[in-house]
């Protein structure tokens, strides 16, 4: 055999090697285990997703800093993550910056729609309903998205709140048909809720694990 022709054998065995090993010797950045004498492995498990969602808050009142257009544009990106049913991705987003039209929005539901006033972003969940199929679904795949928008605000320490919209009313007509009037929504679609985001101008604790309901999480069985 070619010397050169042996090296190449020699270094694609070596790669195999280094990358098949057994999975306790692969190295995983979020996982530590550590030897303990006197019981065996202690499990010692990084959990920034975790750290994040405690300190995620419904934050209803907001300061006057513009948010960056990346940052939103970040944020959206996150939210075209959340799996739906079927992949069908029939979740839809329009990103409202304009203070006038974030009050109309906001008269557009009756009762407690003013909380979003303040806001710098305001997103308009809504979801493509037009499609039996993805319209069994439609609640869950909108609720699932708004949930990611949620956390990826707090990750840019922006305060942020769920702002409901089904089954809402209007000044005359529901909440959907006024939004969906407002921002020239096309048929087919229905508007589930707002996500608000702006500066934190309200001081929320974020949750320590003694304020969760630990005995909510069943294991095996109820
Ligand atoms: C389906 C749903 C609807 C909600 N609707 C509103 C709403 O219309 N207005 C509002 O201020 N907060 C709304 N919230 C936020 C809740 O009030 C809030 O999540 C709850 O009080 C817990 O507080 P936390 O978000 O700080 O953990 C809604 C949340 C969910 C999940």
């Amino acid at each position: 055999m070619k010397k050169g022709v042996q090296w190449l054998w020699i270094l694609t065995f070596v790669l195999i090697a280094c990358t098949s090993g057994n999975p306790s010797s692969m190295a995983n950045p979020s996982i530590k285990s550590e030897e303990s004498s006197q019981t065996g492995v202690t499990m010692t498990i990084d959990n920034p997703l975790y750290e994040l969602a405690l300190k995620r808050r419904s934050v209803r009142s907001y300061g006057p800093a513009h948010i960056d257009d990346d940052i939103i544009h970040e944020i959206m990106k996150v939210a075209l993550t959340a799996p739906s049913s079927f992949g069908h991705r029939p979740v839809e987003f329009v990103v409202v910056r304009d203070k006038a039209m974030i009050q109309k929005i906001g008269a557009s539901k009756r009762m407690g729609g003013s909380q979003i006033d303040g806001a710098d972003a305001v997103v308009v969940v809504m979801v493509k309903t037009a499609n039996e199929r993805a319209a069994e679904f439609w609640i869950e795949d909108g609720a699932i998205a708004s949930a990611y928008l949620l956390l990826a605000a707090e990750q840019y320490n922006l305060g942020a709140c769920w702002v409901h919209i089904r089954n809402r009313m209007g000044q005359k007509e529901t909440s959907d048909v006024e939004i969906r009037r407002l921002l020239q929504i096309p048929d087919g679609y229905t508007v589930l809720n707002l996500v608000a985001m702006g500066e934190k101008a309200e001081n929320k604790r974020p949750y320590t694990e003694s304020d969760l309901p630990m005995d909510h999480i069943h294991y095996n069985r109820f």
